[in-house]
C-alpha cells in the first residue's frame, strides 16, 4: 500500500541535519535544508552502508563505507566509489527518492 505515511515531528530534524526513521519495513532518511524535507532510502544501494552514520555536506549526503555520493533532493547519485571497490563489490546506482510533505508541523513521506 502506497500514500503519504507520518514520518516524525519537523522539529525532530534540525535545519542541515538528518536523521533515520523506521517506518513498517523501509529505512528512510529525511534530511532538513532549510525547512525543506526530503526523503531517500536510508541504506545506501551499493553495499548497504547506514547513510545517516555519513556526512551530509549541503545536499549531498556521503556513505560512511565507500563515500558514494547522494544528492538527497533527488536520489541521484553525484559520485560514485573507486573503480576497484566497484570492481569487487558491484555499482553504484540511484538511491530511491520519496516526495514529503509537512502539515501540522509534522512530516509525511509518501511511501
Ligand atoms: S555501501 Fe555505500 S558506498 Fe558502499
Amino acid at each position: 500500500m502506497t500514500g503519504y505515511a507520518k514520518l516524525c515531528s519537523s522539529d525532530d530534524v534540525p535545519d542541515g541535519e538528518m536523521r533515520s526513521f523506521d517506518p513498517g519495513d523501509n529505512k528512510i532518511l529525511v534530511v532538513n535544508l532549510g525547512g525543506k524535507f526530503y526523503a531517500i532510502d536510508a541504506i545506501c544501494n551499493h553495499m548497504g552502508g547506514k547513510l545517516v552514520d555519513g556526512k551530509l555536506k549541503d545536499n549531498i549526503v556521503i556513505c560512511p563505507r565507500h563515500k558514494c555520493e547522494y544528492d538527497v533532493t533527488s536520489g541521484k547519485i553525484k559520485k560514485k566509489a573507486g573503480f576497484f571497490v566497484q570492481a569487487f563489490s558491484g555499482k553504484c546506482n540511484d538511491q530511491k527518492s520519496y516526495a514529503t510533505k509537512v502539515e501540522g508541523g509534522k512530516v509525511y513521506v509518501d511511501i
